[in-house]
């Protein structure tokens, strides 16, 4: 006998039929239903145990959390809110679970425990579901890019360049304990780091990928980056996956394009095929949100809010319209923002995007052409000669979800901008290449994303959308 998924099971016609499955015990009640899952769905599938036929001794090991491998008949069930049940003919305890030491409970546990248990944390409904959108968000991406005539390629993890030019790396090393090479002032010398030479983990694949485009045409990474920010928000980690198209012949205004279409595809392939796990998410959203204060809770749904961004268009804006409008406004009645915008040319604060997003637009919004002295190097230039190609792509609830530019193709241009930010132009030889053998116009964005899985889930913690997050804190599995 095949052993079936109970995503399979409940799916089925096969009434009467015998059928086996294997999975954990979520609950037993009454000595007599067993609700078990396998992981292959939200839901859990009945097995009624004959409990006057069964050994007492089996009984007491039925417990939350034990493996089992069940065989018996599927037949309609009586229970309210399930479609089948199986009576059970065969039971066999495939692996115990001491019910005084098993964390997982079936009740509920704060978040702060589930992070600190995240090796059984993935056993709760919330987890399993949210594990689930990841993977079919994993698998929407890389369809989407490959549908559309992109090439995934794998750029390095261990690099030499710092992309982003902001210096939160993390550094790798070969020195063993006590014995780094010390400077003649008696500090380590890094720059003899891995076998002699300065590395650190990768910031973003954008530089790399740009080279691929430069042949390839159209590319995207989706991997691993890290950033020793030391920030504990519920947007930042230490580790993250970012996903980065570059394309060459593309300026901003097909950037902007792409990305709009890119996440709003994403997007309707867990609407379309993750509906189960959703509309459990969507009722766990709804009750998170009602106990908000009322002025800091979501207008919509989850649910409501992903067909949102599926169906309607996301606002551009430029930063010096976004300036107008932010000097203008109060995030509310009585508050102003904690730090008001005083003058063109600051950085815009969370506070800020998600005021633009939540309060003003009320949609997802692009903000694009941001002032050069507060972004990175490698933006191409308008002609004004102070704001950059830039965009973001910001998200209710999540503020910024995507971050791209057209790059600079000029070749003197970007010599210039390299020195006026103190980078040596030899470290960037490579990169300079591009511009010197068949320069073009050419784009690319990167997207966060356990930033994308938040949105698509409604976590409200970005620790909880990652198997194991890496934060400041958390680095022990
Ligand atoms: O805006 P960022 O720093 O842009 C880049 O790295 C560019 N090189 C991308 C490119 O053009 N190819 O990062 C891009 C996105 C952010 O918008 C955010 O979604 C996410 O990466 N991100 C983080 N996500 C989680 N934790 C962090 N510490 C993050 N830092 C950035
Ligand atoms: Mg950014």
């Amino acid at each position: 006998m095949t052993v079936s998924s109970v995503a399979e099971l409940l799916k089925s016609d096969l009434f009467l039929q015998e059928v086996a499955v294997k999975g954990w015990v979520r609950t037993f009640r009454s000595n007599r239903f067993i609700a078990l899952n396998d992981g292959s769905t939200i839901n859990n599938i009945q097995c009624v145990v004959d409990f006057e036929n069964t050994d007492e001794e089996l009984l007491r090991r039925i417990t939350t959390g034990a493996a089992v491998s069940i065989k018996g008949t599927l037949v309609e069930s009586q229970g309210k809110g399930q479609s089948v049940e199986i009576q059970v003919s065969e039971l066999e305890i495939l692996g115990d679970s001491n019910p005084d030491e098993y964390p997982i409970q079936p009740k509920k546990h704060s978040m702060e425990f589930l992070r600190e248990n995240a090796h059984l944390r993935v056993r709760t409904n919330t987890f399993s579901a949210v594990m689930r959108v990841r993977s079919a968000l994993s698998f929407a991406v890389h369809k989407y890019f490959q549908e559309n005539g992109f090439n995934y390629v794998n750029t390095p993890i261990i690099t030499g360049s710092d992309a982003e030019g902001a210096g939160e790396m993390f550094r790798v090393s070969t020195f063993e304990a006590n014995k780094a090479p010390l400077t003649e002032e008696g500090e380590i010398d890094y720059s003899q780091d891995f076998f002699g030479k300065e590395t650190n983990l990768t910031v973003s694949g954008q530089l790399e990928a740009e080279t691929y485009a430069m042949a390839l045409g159209k590319v995207y990474t989706f991997g691993p980056t890290f950033r020793a920010e030391n920030s504990n928000t519920t947007r930042h980690l230490a580790e993250f996956w970012m996903i980065e198209p570059e394309v060459a012949f593309m300026d901003l205004d097909g950037n902007m394009d792409l990305s709009e279409d890119f996440i709003k595809s994403v997007l309707a392939y867990v609407l379309e095929n993750c509906k189960d796990d959703l509309a459990f998410l969507d009722q766990r959203f709804a009750k998170e949100e009602s106990q908000k204060p009322q002025a800091q809770r979501s207008e919509m749904g989850l649910l409501e809010k992903l067909r949102f961004v599926v169906d309607n268009n996301f606002k551009r804006v430029s930063y010096t319209e976004a300036i107008d409008i932010l000097r203008n406004s109060k995030p509310n009645k009585k508050k102003k923002f904690q730090f008001p915008i005083n003058e063109w040319g600051a950085d815009l604060q969370s506070e800020h995007e998600r005021f633009l997003v939540e309060k003003h637009f009320k949609c997802p919004v692009i903000l694009f052409d941001y002032p050069a002295s507060i972004k990175a190097f490698y933006m191409r230039l308008n002609d004004d000669g102070k704001t950059v190609r830039a965009m973001d792509v910001l998200f209710p609830g999540i503020g910024e979800i995507v971050g791209g530019s057209q790059r600079e193709e000029r070749l003197d241009v970007l010599k210039e901008k390299i020195n006026a930010m103190g980078i040596e132009e030899k470290e960037l030889w490579w990169y300079l290449d591009l511009r010197k053998f068949g320069t073009a116009v050419h784009s690319g964005f990167g997207l966060g994303f356990e930033r994308l899985v938040q949105f698509a889930t409604g976590m409200g913690n970005i620790r909880d959308v990652i198997p194991f997050p890496r934060t400041p804190q958390n680095a022990e599995f």
